[in-house]
């Protein structure tokens, strides 16, 4: 075979390294899928000097982007650097350049999607980023293209390793949650900073993609409702395992008449869901489509070869296209869907209480209740004398509802403190 693709790479870190090692294994198969040799000729990194311990010559290193993009010995640009206006730039300048273009970059995609896409069309290049949402999982592709003949109506995520292992840990250790943050720091699977993580902008993310994939509409990350896991309690996670549920981070994407819903928040999932079963750092994404039925993806949503190996289909994909002067699907936007906001949504509720332990307490709380028309479906308290709570669950109720009289309990006599409240998601997945 004597055509050779050159692939320039911007970033050489976990990602990148993963890229390296999968196409230098993998070459001689790689090499017979593709009809042509994969050959790595620019790396773009801060540090040049850095020993990788990669198959790769030390004088193909630069820090100088932009001459990876520009170089006339790269056909494919390989984005693995993060971030978002330097990668961004470098994106646009090679599709323009008519190079295709692979990126893992789920912040980058998630809130320019529209503009990296719109200029992908014109340039009439590829562009892939199916390592942008859950690592290794193919579901980029599986949304865009298996499906394309179905119609998709939600998509429901475990998105995040890191919030599902400290979730995990809190379940099955009856943890707290700062001390299980600290241990994941230590292990390394949680980062210095995890408000990325944590706080759901990681998932919110990849929802967004999901959401644009799933439904031919344009969602960017400030469309999705976000709340992270930072405020849930060993008590919460007490409370859903005796109710029969486990508390998940969730990326929830529905459609429903002509409008998009799109929220991140920590959620009471019934056990017997599937995704209840989705442990540790693993990352899964149930689809449920009007043909197809219900459908599950699951595997490792981050990691050097995993995240690697997404991105090694990406470009493997992009080299046949190049080959064969073709490009595969465009961005499917046509149904142009409202976004709804999440004051419009209805789920169920579980809210905890701290309450004055005192006759006659349960029957004011139920008034708040019963005055902003939200009800009660299960009730109980905890404790007795000073630390007495009142776990309540609620039937479907409006958010809006919800949140006033979330208000109106903090003002209610007797009531010291709303101490949680999260989403209770048994109806939705059962209808
Ligand atoms: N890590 C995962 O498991 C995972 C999973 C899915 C998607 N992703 C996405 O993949 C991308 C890369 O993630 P990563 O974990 O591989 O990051 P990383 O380990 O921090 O690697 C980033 C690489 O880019 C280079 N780089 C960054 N900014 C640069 C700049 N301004 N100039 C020159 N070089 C620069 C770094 O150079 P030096 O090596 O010299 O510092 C490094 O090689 C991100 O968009 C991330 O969201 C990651």
């Amino acid at each position: 075979m004597d055509r050779v693709i050159r692939i320039g790479m911007l970033g050489c870190g976990t990602v990148g390294s993963g890229v390296v090692r999968i196409l230098d294994q993998d070459a001689a198969d790689i090499e017979v899928r593709t009809g042509a040799r994969l050959v790595i000729t620019r790396v773009g990194v801060r540090d040049t000097a850095k020993d990788r311990g990669l198959p790769l010559a030390p004088e193909i290193f630069t820090s100088d982007l932009a001459s990876v993009v520009e170089a006339d010995d790269v056909d494919v640009v390989v984005e693995v650097m993060g971030g978002r206006d330097q990668a961004s730039k470098l994106i646009h300048r090679a599709l323009e350049l008519g190079k295709p273009v692979v990126t893992a970059n789920k912040e980058l995609v998630a809130h320019e999607g529209p503009e990296l896409f719109d200029a992908a069309a014109e340039a009439g290049v590829d562009l892939h980023y199916e390592a942008a949402v859950a690592g290794a999982i193919p579901i980029i592709k599986p949304l865009k293209e298996s499906l394309a003949g179905d119609r998709v109506h939600r998509v429901v995520g475990i998105l995040n390793g890191t919030t599902n292992y400290i979730l995990t840990k809190m379940t099955e250790e009856g943890a707290a949650y700062d001390d299980v943050l600290a241990e994941a720091q230590r292990l390394g699977y949680a980062e210095a900073d995890p408000t990325a993580d944590v706080g759901g902008h990681d998932a919110a993310s990849k929802t967004a993609i999901l959401a644009s994939l799933a439904f031919d509409t344009r969602v960017v990350a400030d469309d999705v409702h976000r709340e992270g896991i930072e405020n849930v309690t060993a008590t919460d996670i007490k409370v859903a395992d005796r109710l029969g549920y486990v508390i998940k981070l969730l990326g929830i994407a529905s459609e429903q008449d002509d409008a998009v819903a799109v929220r991140v928040h920590p959620t009471f999932l019934p056990k017997t869901h599937p995704l209840a079963s989705v442990r540790e750092s693993f990352n899964a994404i149930y689809v449920e489509a009007d043909a197809a039925g219900e459908l599950m993806f699951y595997g490792r949503g981050a990691g050097s070869l995993p995240t690697g190996s997404a991105v090694v289909g990406d470009i493997i994909d992009a080299v046949r296209n190049l080959l064969q002067e073709s490009r595969g699907p465009v961005e499917s936007a046509h149904r142009a869907k409202r976004i709804r906001p999440i004051e419009e949504l209805s789920t169920q509720y579980y809210l905890l209480l701290d309450v004055e332990d005192r006759p006659g307490q349960l029957a004011i709380v139920a008034q708040t209740f019963g005055r902003n028309e939200v009800s009660i479906a299960q009730v109980w308290q905890e404790g007795s004398g000073d630390s007495a709570q009142l776990v309540l669950i609620t039937h479907r109720a409006n958010e809006r509802a919800l949140q006033t009289t979330v208000r109106d309990l903090e003002q209610t006599d007797g009531v010291r403190a709303v101490s949680s409240v999260l989403r209770v998601e048994s109806e939705v997945f059962s209808q």
